[in-house]
C-alpha cells in the first residue's frame, strides 16, 4: 500500500524528524510549514537525494482556508492521504493573573481548532464509509496534559487536554471506518520550542532532576514512537495516549 503522510509544523523539532523517518520508511510525505520555508526545502531536497518523495506545504495551522488547501494541494502533488502527524503548535508562559484573551485564543486557535479541522479533512478522504481506504492520524499532545503543565503554563496543558479528549472521542467515531487516532505525550524534549531555556544550565539541571530517567528527550526518540503508531504494528490501537516522556515528571 502507497504511504502518503501530511505532517503539519514539520519544518522544525519533532515534526522534521518525523520526517525524515517516515521517508526512509517508505513514505511520501507533504511537509507543513508557516514561516520556515528554507528549513522546509532543505528536508525535502534531503528526502529527494534519498530517492524518497516528499514536497514542502505553507499553510497556517490556526486558518481554515489555509488547511484546506493545504490538504488539497497535498494530495495534488503526492496522491490519496493515508496518514497525518499534527505536530504544529506552540507553547505561551503566562500565569493566570496575566492571561491576555487574544494570546489564549491564538494557542487554542493552533494548537486545537486547527489541529481537528485537519483531522477533518484527514477524515473526509480516509473514511471507508466515503471511499477512502482507512488511514492512521497522530496528533502531538503533550506529557503537560496530565499535571496542568509547568509553572506559568496551564494554559498550553489545557490545550493538549482538549488534544487527547477530541482524540479519544474522534478515534471512537471513525474506528469502524478503517481510521486510527492517537495522541503521543512528549515530555521536555530538545527542540526549536524548548532548545533557548534548556540552554540555561540551572534550567536545565531542575528540568532534568524533576524526570525519572534524569534527561530530556530527543526529537528522534519521539519521531520512533509517532512512527510505530502510525504503523501496522499499532494496529489494535485507537484512542490510546502514549507518553513518550522519560517517566513523566514531578513538580
Ligand atoms: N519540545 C517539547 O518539549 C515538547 C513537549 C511536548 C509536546 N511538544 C509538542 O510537540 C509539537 C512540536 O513541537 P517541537 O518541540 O517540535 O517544537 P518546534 O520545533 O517549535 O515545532 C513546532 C512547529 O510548529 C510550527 N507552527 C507553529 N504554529 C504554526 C501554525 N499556526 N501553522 C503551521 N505551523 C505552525 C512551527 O513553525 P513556525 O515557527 O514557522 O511557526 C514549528 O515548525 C508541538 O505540538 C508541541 O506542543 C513539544
Amino acid at each position: 500500500m502507497t504511504k502518503t503522510l501530511i505532517i503539519t509544523g514539520g519544518a522544525s523539532g519533532i515534526g522534521a524528524e518525523t520526517a525524515r523517518r517516515a521517508a526512509e520508511r517508505g513514505y511520501k510525505v507533504a511537509i507543513n510549514y508557516r514561516s520556515r520555508s528554507a528549513q522546509a526545502e532543505a528536508i525535502v531536497a534531503e528526502i529527494k537525494a534519498k530517492g524518497g518523495q516528499a514536497v514542502a506545504l505553507p499553510g497556517n495551522m490556526a486558518s481554515e482556508a489555509d488547511i484546506v488547501k493545504m490538504f488539497a494541494e497535498a494530495e495534488q502533488a503526492l496522491g490519496p492521504i493515508t496518514h497525518l502527524v499534527n505536530s504544529a503548535g506552540i507553547s505561551v508562559r503566562t500565569r493566570v493573573a496575566e492571561y491576555d484573551a487574544a494570546v489564549l485564543a491564538n494557542i487554542f486557535a493552533v494548537n486545537v481548532i486547527g489541529l481537528m479541522l485537519c483531522c477533518r479533512e484527514a477524515a473526509k478522504r480516509m473514511s471507508t464509509k466515503t471511499g477512502g481506504k482507512g488511514g492512521a492520524i497522530v496528533n502531538v499532545s503533550s506529557i503537560a496534559s496530565t499535571l496542568g503543565g509547568r509553572s506559568g503554563s496551564s494554559a498550553y496543558a489545557a490545550t493538549k487536554g482538549a488534544v487527547d479528549s477530541f482524540t479519544k472521542g474522534f478515534a471512537t467515531e471513525v474506528a469502524a471506518e478503517g481510521i486510527r487516532v492517537n495522541s503521543i505525550r512528549p515530555g521536555m524534549v530538545m527542540s526549536e520550542m524548548t532548545e533557548r531555556r534548556l540552554q540555561d544550565p540551572a534550567f536545565r539541571a531542575g528540568i532534568e532532576a524533576s524526570i525519572p530517567m534524569r534527561r530530556v528527550g530527543e526529537g528522534r526518540e519521539i519521531a520512533d514512537a509517532i512512527l510505530w503508531l502510525l504503523s501496522g504494528e499499532s494496529s489494535f490501537i485507537t484512542g490510546a495516549m502514549l507518553d513518550a516522556a522519560g517517566g513523566g515528571y514531578r513538580i
